[in-house]
């Protein structure tokens, strides 16, 4: 039995925004690990949320991942007098072309009436490559869109989910048990204190860029990933956390 149909939402709500010390907390009823409408429901507690903060002409640079996508499904039109514009927060990093962020922006606008631009850049990329496509005048402008996203919408993996997800080489897999990677967000992977053990090099949105934002938006559920949340809210930078009962609760026993 859930503790919040004792406690209700709210109650759980204020308790995580206490534990993790975020702004605003929002929760929806279930369990996304055992149930995809409970993704939708995040995305769409995201989508309401985006329209209280959205400006007109606003940039929205967005990660990838299966609950960006769910976000990405449910998305409608913000009404604004101005478009709105989705660029993707990173270039690709080793997923399925349904959980890339370039693809998710690009059904983004589709479904919100906005416009969007695409990042191409290879991954892993070595880096002689990266100091040469950074200065591509179509990937400078991208990049620069990115950087003065006014919001940034992300998703959080659990580490070795996410490194496995990615077909990442052995040794890097094996480098990551080492260091206790917990979580990871952007292409970076976090230990349970919050620390920085590994980053996938690839162009875009860097963890640095996120305090320069106006809205940072975390989403991310289930009862699996609540240590993954928890590792990336000890340093990790967030105006909200969208997520569902059973993460908070666990989030609430872990601590
Ligand atoms: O970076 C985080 C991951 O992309 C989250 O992926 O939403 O499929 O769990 P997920």
């Amino acid at each position: 039995q859930f503790m919040s149909e004792i406690m209700g939402l709210t109650v759980l709500e204020n308790r995580i925004k206490e534990t993790l010390q975020v702004e605003n907390v929002i929760v929806v009823p279930g369990n996304s690990d055992d149930a995809e409408w409970v993704k939708q429901e995040m995305g769409k507690a995201c989508v309401s949320y985006l329209k209280k903060i959205i400006s007109p002409n606003a940039t929205i640079a967005v990660t990838g991942g299966t609950t960006m996508a769910s976000v990405a499904s449910v998305m409608t039109p913000f009404e604004l007098e101005n478009n709105c514009l989705f660029v993707p927060a990173r270039g690709g990093i080793g997923e399925k072309m349904e959980n890339q962020a370039n693809t998710i922006v690009a059904q983004m606008s589709r479904k919100a009436q906005g416009d969007y631009r695409l990042l191409y850049v290879p991954d892993p990329i070595s880096d002689s490559s990266y100091q040469n496509i950074i200065q591509e005048p179509s990937i400078i402008e991208v990049l620069q869109l990115i950087k003065n996203a006014d919001i940034v919408l992300h998703g959080i993996g659990d580490a070795l989910t996410m490194a496995e997800r990615r077909k990442t080489p052995h040794e890097l897999r094996e480098k990551l048990v080492e260091e206790n990677a917990v979580s990871e967000a952007f292409g970076y992977y976090f230990d349970q204190q919050g620390n920085v053990v590994h980053k996938v090099r690839t162009v875009g949105l860097q963890l640095e860029d996120l305090e320069s934002m106006k809205h940072v938006v975390t989403v991310a559920g289930g009862k699996s990933k609540a240590k993954a949340i928890e590792s990336y809210f000890k340093h990790g930078t967030s105006n909200v956390l969208i997520t569902d009962e059973a993460a908070a609760e666990q989030i609430l026993r872990d601590t």
